[in-house]
């Protein structure tokens, strides 16, 4: 089997890159190891920034998220029992996010993949790489009948998360990993109920963080600060409504609508970089490359920039022979990572509760609260991180 770029991981990284790379007229073949149902199913992120949605958009994958997403203008950070509206459309000059959820993003990737004949596999299993220091590098895997195959490929795109095994292909010698674990965990949950709010609600609370988002009128999305070791059978929906409501309570007669919880799981946190992101053949993107904490809403927005300066850099060499862009694609995407990891970072440690901390710093991280929600200069950093940095090479955008 032959492709110009074999991608491992249908993720949103690996789904995207490989439309675009078909926008482009360039081929490639995904090898994934769940299966279509599993990936169309798996609630995970819901924010999606300006440039994701013009991505999309500019993919031509946007009509069912015009549709069915909601454009929010805002969000609100909460903290001594007081809400403060972050206004991102003003103080960004008109951007503003998505709510649009990731396997829906998944589910019209996928459809607009194979109906233009593009190759995914589904259910792989044994996935290896190898010659990545060749010009002509190959995966091999077995198919969901278990036969084996070996796809021969002028470039391998890792796109396998955090656990796939593309990193673990760059030589230890060259790769160095930095990461902080947190000692915070999210627990998240899909609700049948109203909408609580109409923009997302971001709370600090001495019992710990908390998070009110959406996905329809009807179904909505919540999360709470729990230990990340704690096990979810000891959530009972009960424990659950009454924590919520105690951390985002305002007391001025404002209830956070209840009802039956169809999804409940806990979440670790953690932030990781691995770097470089490239080694001979091989390039890593998205999760594969590097985590954050969800409190920024990073994750899959990293995802979609690191690919699109891969797709450009693989575009330039088959149109022009050029491998200059590709040659720098781990620096030009580590640059604008780092940025993201540490508007995560600073995120995280400005709304969780650390019971460790002393009051002092108590004290500090209220004040840091009350900083960023009265000074517009800090508000205006906070709005252009959460919209979306831009991504830029030599002075010009690499965004679409
Ligand atoms: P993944 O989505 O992990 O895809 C990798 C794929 O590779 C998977 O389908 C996996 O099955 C496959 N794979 C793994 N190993 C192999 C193998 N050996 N062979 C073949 N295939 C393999 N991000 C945001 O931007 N906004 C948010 O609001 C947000 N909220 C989040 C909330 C939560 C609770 C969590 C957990 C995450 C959130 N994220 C958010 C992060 C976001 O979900 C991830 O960053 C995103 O999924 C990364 O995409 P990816 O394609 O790089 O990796
Ligand atoms: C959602 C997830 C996030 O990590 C975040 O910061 C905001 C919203 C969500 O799943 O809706």
């Amino acid at each position: 089997m032959k492709t110009k770029v074999g991608i491992i991981g249908a993720g949103p990284a690996g789904l995207m890159l490989s439309h675009l790379l078909h926008l482009e007229g360039i081929d490639s073949i995904v090898l994934e190891s769940r299966s279509r149902e599993e990936i169309e199913g798996t609630i995970r992120a819901g924010v999606l920034e300006q440039g994701t949605v013009d991505l999309i958009n500019a993919a031509g994958l946007g009509e069912r998220m015009m549709k069915e997403g909601k454009i929010h203008h805002g969000i609100e950070l909460q903290y001594n029992g007081q809400r403060h509206r972050v206004n991102m459309h003003e103080l960004t000059e008109g951007k503003e996010i998505m709510v649009y959820p990731q396997h829906e993003v998944i589910k019209d990737l996928v459809s607009a993949r194979l109906d233009a004949g593009g190759e995914i596999f589904f259910n792989v299993e044994g996935v290896t790489l190898h010659g990545i220091s060749t010009e002509s590098p190959q995966i091999l895997f077995s198919d969901f009948d278990g036969e084996a195959h070996e796809l021969h490929c002028d470039f391998i795109a890792g796109c396998d998360g955090f656990h796939g095994p593309s990193r673990k292909m760059i030589p230890e010698l060259f790769r160095q990993e930095k990461q902080k674990i947190y000692p915070f965990g999210w627990l998240g949950i899909l609700a049948e109920t109203p909408i609580a709010n109409p923009e997302l609600i971001y709370a600090n609370h001495d019992r710990g963080f908390a998070l009110l988002s959406t996905r329809t009128p009807e179904l909505q999305r919540h999360y709470i600060q729990v230990d990340p070791k704690d096990d979810i059978s000891n959530w009972s929906d009960d424990r659950i409504w009454t924590e919520l409501k105690t951390r985002v309570d305002t007391n001025d007669g404002w209830e956070l609508p209840d009802g039956p919880i169809v999804q409940k799981n806990i979440v670790s946190m953690r932030s990781f970089v691995c770097e470089p992101m490239q080694y001979g053949r091989l390039f890593i993107a998205g999760d594969a490359a590097h985590i954050v904490p969800p409190t920024g809403a990073k994750g899959l927005n990293l995802a979609m920039t690191d690919i699109q300066v891969l797709k450009q850099g693989i575009s330039r060499f088959y149109r022009f022979g050029e491998k200059e862009l590709l040659n720098k694609y781990s620096e030009i995407a580590l640059r604008r990572v780092w940025k993201a990891q540490r508007f995560s970072y600073w995120m995280t440690t400005m709304l969780h509760t650390d019971h460790n901390k002393t009051s002092f710093e108590r004290s500090i991280q209220l004040s840091e609260l009350d900083y960023v929600t009265s000074s517009r200069a800090a508000l205006k950093s906070l709005a252009e991180n959460y919209v979306g940095l831009p991504l830029e090479w030599e002075g010009s955008s690499l965004l679409v």
